[in-house]
């Protein structure tokens, strides 16, 4: 792995026409073409893009890149906050920010899709693929939300969205013994009938 970019770098290089190669000085042999000058370093290495699966990201890019902003970027635009004038509704007023959570809701859909890619899935043949397709699913009603523009749909929404993400934490997320969290997160999932993780 370590020597891929020299290996693709080397690839490139021998696959270069002619005339990309700098010419040769004149009167030199035409025939005798100039030695290549060797390729720059790469700074970011090239991925192998054609690895089986494709898969290139790991889950914690995938949550970091895609799946959090996409998500945030939906709550900011659903629910009620409270601030100091009391219950503020979060709801899309206009048109942009309607759109805003149309596009966020698209990447989930297919963020959930992502996260089942083989390569990428924990655990193929257990609950990961039934908490990533809870976020596609989700996802898509967040969409319908947002084309029919519609404020209590948006909110539930929000909340199936949430659901996904706590239900696929508890379970694939290790937690500390003693963190400070444990006996909340434990009880909540007993409530939402999720089995805490081993
Ligand atoms: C199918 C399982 C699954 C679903 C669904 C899921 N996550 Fe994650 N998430 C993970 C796993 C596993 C990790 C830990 C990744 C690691 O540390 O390698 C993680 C980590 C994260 C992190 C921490 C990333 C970091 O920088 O360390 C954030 C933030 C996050 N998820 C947000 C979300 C949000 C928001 C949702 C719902 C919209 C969600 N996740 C849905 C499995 C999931």
């Amino acid at each position: 792995m370590r020597h891929l970019p020299i290996v693709i770098a080397a690839a490139i290089a021998c696959a270069l026409p002619a005339f990309a190669q700098s010419p040769a000085p004149p009167g030199s042999d035409p025939a005798i073409p100039p030695a290549p000058k060797p390729a720059p370093a790469m700074a970011n290495p090239i991925p192998p893009i054609l690895a089986p699966g494709r898969v290139l990201l790991g889950t914690k890019d995938i949550m970091r890149h895609i799946v959090n902003p996409a998500a945030e970027a939906f709550w900011a635009r659903s629910g009620e906050v409270d601030d100091e004038k009391g219950a503020h509704d979060r709801t899309s007023k206009d048109d942009e920010n309607w759109k805003i959570s149309l596009d966020s809701a698209a990447q989930l859909v297919e963020a959930g899709n992502l996260l089942q890619m083989e390569g990428r899935a924990r655990d193929p043949n257990g609950p990961w693929m039934k908490y990533s397709i809870q976020l596609t699913n989700a996802g898509l009603a967040a969409m319908a939300a947002a084309q029919a523009k519609n404020h209590d749909k948006t909110f539930d929404a929000g909340s199936a969205i949430y659901d996904s993400c706590f239900a696929c934490h508890g379970k694939y997320i290790q937690r500390p013994k003693d963190s400070l969290y444990k006996h909340d997160i434990d009880k909540d999932l007993k409530d939402a009938g999720v089995k805490p993780p081993k």
